[in-house]
């Protein structure tokens, strides 16, 4: 029997771990961390293409990271510290439970329009100008707005435009295609297990096919020519693995 703590589980691990109040995180994530402006860290793949997709919409110097990676007890002072601010109705809808945020991967991200006050729990991030660029380009770059309008009964959190998460660009491009949160993404997912037909996507670039491993267990579909396989835990107790190609267009 593997000892509690001792061996990193694979199904706990990865840019696709879904962290929410239904699926805590069981371990802290201790990610590789980067340094953003203003001492704010991001785990380093993410740190690396929000840099990229920032120069992409000439969004450095009109956008702000506030928040990346969040030690436990940054997560429990901040939601100590709204609750008694603003009470419990906000503090539910805004800030995740100690252990429930995403920020404690390192894969989330909120980003604020430059300005003079920037609100640290709702920072001003309008659907227009070089943020509503950001949020087109995003998911090309790996991020997906994880907290849209109309899902709050899926995410559990409020409408949250400044919250980006990184999954990586195969999945951050399939979830906006298809308008999926994570939680709906992950749930779809599961339908391809090992052993069958896998989950098959391509956009004009690149194709890509995926197969849900129960428990991490099991042989990935692979597409012929193959030129790399991503494998991601969910959080939920398993693994997703991610044959792709370019499609060389
Ligand atoms: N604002 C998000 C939900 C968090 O606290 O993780
Ligand atoms: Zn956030």
């Amino acid at each position: 029997m593997r000892g509690e703590g001792t061996v990193r589980d694979l199904t706990c691990t990865g840019p696709l771990i879904l962290v929410n109040a239904a699926h805590p995180l069981r371990a802290p994530a201790n990610p590789e961390l980067a340094e953003l402006e203003g001492g704010v860290l991001l785990e380093r793949r993410a740190a690396a293409a929000l840099r990229a997709c920032l120069r992409a919409v000439g969004g450095t110097s009109g956008i702000l990271p506030v928040s990346g990676w969040r030690s436990r007890p940054e997560q429990q002072a901040i939601w100590d510290d709204t609750l008694a601010k603003e009470g419990q109705a906000f503090t539910q809808s805004y800030v995740a439970m100690p252990d429930c945020s995403e920020h404690q991967t390192g894969l989330a991200i909120d980003l604020g329009r430059r300005q003079e006050n920037v609100d640290f729990i709702r920072p001003y991030f309008p659907d227009e100008g070089v943020c509503r660029a950001f949020r087109l380009a995003a998911p090309r770059y790996g991020f997906v707005l994880r907290y849209p309008a109309g899902r709050e009964a899926v995410t559990g959190i409020a409408h949250e435009p400044w919250h980006f998460r990184y999954v990586g660009p195969i999945h951050g491009e399939i979830m906006a295609r298809l308008d999926l949160t994570l939680e709906e993404y992950l749930e779809e997912l599961r339908n391809y297990p090992a052993g069958g037909a896998p989950f098959r996507f391509s956009t004009a670039e690149w194709e890509c096919a995926l197969t849900y491993l129960p428990g991490g267990v099991g042989e990935p579909f692979r597409l012929a020519g193959q030129q790399g396989l991503l494998c991601s835990g969910d959080n939920c107790g398993g693994v997703v693995a991610a044959s792709w190609r370019s499609t060389g267009r």
